[in-house]
């Protein structure tokens, strides 16, 4: 093993954050009892955040970003995380304010790490990193309040990370997927996912009768909140559930208790940062089992370290189409 490695650096200049590939040393990296040699990781709307000084994600610069990495353990002082192990790593404190992924190196406590499942390689994890895991999230409570099949489900941001895979993730268990997107002329792409109805963002927001609209879907997996989200509300059928996990379109929404009291709707949070460990190893068996998606290397660009650079000003500016997947 080289003491030196290669990695995506993010300074802060001033008001600026300038983004560029250093060389580091491993004796840099943080204290942890695995190091990992990166072999994939995937860009995710956060590491965008991180590596444009965005506070609530990262306090301190120079910082490599990169919330998701998958590899090879090369050191470790844990029985359950052998040398030569594949592990994923995604989410705690990875890429925020700890050395992150967009590196040859990591180095992290064990509990951060789950053991790569058979069937799974460590290439087709980071095809779905983050995004598959709070997709993933936003499914199983779905499924846990209903029969997935034949239900009406809506996902906005459809065309990003976490929405392409939840559609592609939902038309795969059977429900029947109306994806709302900003990006029209993307409809192909959507189709090939498996959405069955494709409806233009501000056509949606505008069409909308808040609080309550005409009851329209079952379940719902939302990326952007905002106005987005109170259309959302306002147009599940009885019992809905509405899962909830970012906020592209803006942190305040409005609503009343109607679609609660009247509609028994719930609405459930999403957390893939700090989801428990076992709950992940349970998402992640299934994506290497009966959730095998076919075809994500078609909605995957896979980048190297230059290219990426251009990709994290890509999804900042909400253009981005399926995943990106740094290959180290
Ligand atoms: N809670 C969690 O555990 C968790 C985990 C992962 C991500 N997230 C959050 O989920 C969100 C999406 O993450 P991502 O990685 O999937 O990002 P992404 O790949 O950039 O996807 C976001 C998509 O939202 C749509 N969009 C972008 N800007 C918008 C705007 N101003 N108004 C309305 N829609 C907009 C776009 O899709 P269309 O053009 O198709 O509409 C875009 O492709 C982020 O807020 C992220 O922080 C949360």
């Amino acid at each position: 093993m080289s003491e030196n490695f290669r990695a995506i650096v993010v300074k802060k200049n001033h008001d600026q954050f300038d983004i560029d590939i250093n060389e580091r040393m491993i004796s840099d990296l943080p204290d942890g009892e695995l190091l990992v040699r990166v072999e994939y990781s995937s860009l995710n709307y956060k590491d965008a955040l991180s590596a444009s000084g965005a506070r609530g994600v990262t306090k301190n610069y120079p910082h490599t970003p990169g919330i998701d990495a998958a590899g090879v353990v090369e050191e470790s002082n844990e029985k359950d995380f052998p040398i030569g192990s594949s592990v994923i790593v995604t989410g705690f404190d990875l890429g925020m304010n700890t050395s992150g992924g967009f590196s040859e190196y990591i180095r992290i406590p064990s509990q951060w790490a789950i053991q790569c499942p058979d069937g799974l390689s460590t290439k087709e994890s980071m095809m779905l990193g983050t995004a598959g895991l709070t997709a993933g999230l936003a499914v199983d409570s779905i499924k846990n309040t209903f029969d997935i099949k034949d239900a009406k489900v809506v996902v906005s941001g459809a065309t990003g990370g976490v929405g392409s895979i939840g559609v592609n993730l939902l038309s795969h268990l059977g429900a029947k997927v109306t994806a709302i997107t900003g990006k029209i002329d993307e409809k192909r792409f959507l189709k090939k996912l498996g959405a069955t109805e494709i409806i233009e963002r501000d056509h949606f927001i505008k069409a909308t009768k808040l609080p309550l609209n005409k009851g329209v879907y079952n379940a719902a997996l939302d990326v952007v909140g905002g106005s987005m989200l109170s259309s959302i509300l306002s147009s599940m059928y009885q019992n809905g559930i509405i899962t909830v996990c970012g906020n592209v379109g803006g942190p305040k929404f409005e609503t009343t208790v109607f679609p609660f009291i009247l509609r028994g709707n719930s609405l459930v949070g999403i957390d893939s940062a700090n989801s428990p460990i076992d709950k992940r190893k349970m998402i992640w068996k299934h994506f290497s089992s009966d959730w095998k998606l076919d075809g994500l290397e078609k909605y995957s660009k896979i980048v190297d370290l230059e290219n990426l650079i251009p990709e994290i000003k890509n999804i900042l500016a909400g253009k981005q189409t399926g995943r990106i997947i740094l290959k180290l």
